[in-house]
């Protein structure tokens, strides 16, 4: 029933980690693997979607197929998600973006010093915030990883940010999240409502996730 049930449609998914330097050599990331954002990307590929794929430095190879675009930066995420969104029918934003980078990026490796060193951050633009803002008729997914409270914060997150869902999984818990090729999820709609999964392959998510997309979209 699933076979290129995407055809014609465009799909953005942003992955993996952000790397925010402090100088040349230096940078604040996360241990994102990106593996869920590259089963979102190959598995609407394989619907027959046209599939951008904006993804932070990982350790997995560019999927046959979808438009990798290679990124660093939250900034440079968000102008490679911006352009990709124009004319897109779904963006998923998987990336785990960091909240905050250099308010200034020094150009030289700054040098050890004795004793304590300030480190002043900027909070970086949300992204998911951004696209909720001129959503039109595109479909929008988050994802959200919370430690506690998950639903009702996932929930505000998806109504504050605009999203059609976000699906929030939980850092701490053994096999899935970061680095694991499994993943427990629960999906949340901004009106509080939410369906737990239990817990499955990334793979399985991305197939979850794009059959709730196609489901609103008709
Ligand atoms: O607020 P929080 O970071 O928990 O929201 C998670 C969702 O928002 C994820 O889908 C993430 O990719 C997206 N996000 C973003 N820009 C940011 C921070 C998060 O698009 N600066």
């Amino acid at each position: 029933a699933r076979a290129q049930d995407l055809a014609g449609w465009r799909v953005v998914v942003s992955a993996g980690p952000t790397r925010e330097y402090l100088d040349p050599v230096r940078f604040i990331s996360n241990p994102s693997s990106g593996k869920m954002g590259y089963a979102v990307a190959e598995e609407a590929r394989d619907r027959g979607a046209d599939v951008t794929l904006v993804s932070g430095p990982v350790q997995l190879p560019p999927p046959a197929g979808v438009r990798t675009v290679p990124i660093e930066s939250a900034l440079e995420l968000r102008a490679a998600v911006l352009e990709a969104a124009r004319g897109a029918d779904l963006v998923v934003m998987t990336a785990a973006v960091a909240d905050y980078r250099a308010a200034e990026q020094a150009q030289e490796k700054q040098a050890k010093v004795a004793g304590d060193v300030t480190v002043h951050l900027t909070p970086n633009p949300d992204i998911l915030a951004e696209l909720g803002r001129e959503k039109g008729d595109r479909l929008l997914v988050g994802f959200a990883m919370e430690t506690h409270a998950g639903v009702e914060r996932a929930a505000a997150k998806a109504a504050r940010k605009n999203a059609d869902f976000i699906l929030l999984n939980y850092p701490t818990r053994q096999g899935t999240g970061f680095g694991g090729d499994d993943n427990e999820v629960t999906l949340v709609r901004p009106d509080g409502t939410s369906d737990a999964w239990a817990r499955t392959s990334k793979r399985e998510v991305a197939r979850r996730l794009l059959d709730e997309a196609r489901r609103l979209r008709d």
